[in-house]
């Protein structure tokens, strides 16, 4: 297969990227065949998919908006994605464009797609990150260059953690970023769960089998991981129930099948 201009020389044409797959869902551009396939045979068994993508990038620049009324000026983003509709920086720094913005991904085309359109952004940047190394993300000189971490940060692991099997893995690191984050930060989740989902082994088993396990995790087991941050009201619920704002069109589609969206605050 061809190789566009944007696909970086070290990624897989063969392999589903799941950043590429969600970029498909939501009607993006950097995607391959092969995400398209899988992202065709999870539409097939969960129809809703894209709405409810669609319904956890809402809740995204809500809950970027609420940390910025807050009062957060910094944040960092892991699990970014590939840009889209209303990314974190272009939400927060519509309020106040010297608010800082770190975004993380492992995935090489979201993290140049990221730098591409940062350019000439002197408050936000990209890095190329693994999740699970919070020590190489806190020490990474981009980060220390735009983000301070004695003063309050907003931690978003938004549509990421539901990709890391092991829940155990998933708290220490949570806890890992929590410790180094100021008074005052927050955490912002959002999580596909089997609560909410019609299909959740189907689509986790198809996924699995392109290589990427899943972890449709219940309501509780969610959260487990705001320990040590206490939950603002409405706590953690469906997307569509958190802070919905008027001018929201919701359909009358009775099925909301969206993950659990939460945000703590670090007392
Ligand atoms: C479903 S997308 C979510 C994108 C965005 N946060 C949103 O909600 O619209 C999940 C992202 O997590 C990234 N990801 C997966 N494993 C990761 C890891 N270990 N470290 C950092 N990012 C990871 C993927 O590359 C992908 O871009």
């Amino acid at each position: 297969m061809e190789r566009p201009s944007w696909a970086p020389e070290d990624i897989d044409l063969e392999r589903p990227s799941v950043a590429r797959v969600y970029d498909f869902y939501l009607g993006g551009s950097h995607n391959f065949a092969v995400d398209r396939e899988l992202g065709r045979r999870v539409i097939e068994t969960f129809p809703l998919l894209p709405k409810t993508l669609q319904e956890n990038r809402a809740f995204l620049r809500r809950a970027v908006r609420f940390c910025v009324e807050a009062g957060i000026r910094q944040f960092l983003d892991i699990g970014s994605g590939i840009p889209t509709v209303g990314n974190v920086h272009e939400v927060a720094q519509q309020v106040d464009p010297t608010i800082k913005v770190v975004y993380v991904d492992i995935d090489p085309v979201a993290v140049a797609h990221s730098r591409a359109i940062l350019k000439g952004n002197e408050y936000a940047t990209a890095i190329r990150a693994d999740f699970r190394q919070p020590e190489v993300i806190l020490s990474h000189p981009e980060l220390q260059r735009l983000i301070d971490l004695r003063q309050p940060v907003a931690l978003l692991l938004v549509a990421l953690l539901h990709f890391f099997p092991d829940t155990e893995e998933v708290q220490r690191t949570i806890a890992r970023f929590r410790d180094a984050l100021a008074s005052g930060s927050y955490l912002v989740i959002s999580h596909a769960s089997a609560d909410t989902q019609p299909t959740p082994l189907k689509v986790a088993e198809l996924y699995a089998r392109s290589g990427t396990p899943m972890a449709m995790r219940t309501k509780a087991e969610i959260a487990r991981f705001f320990e040590g941050f206490e939950l603002v009201e409405p706590g953690l619920v469906l997307g569509l129930d958190w802070r919905l704002e008027p001018e929201e069109a919701v359909d009358d589609n009775p099925e909301r099948h969206s993950g659990y969206c939460g945000v703590g605050k670090k007392p």
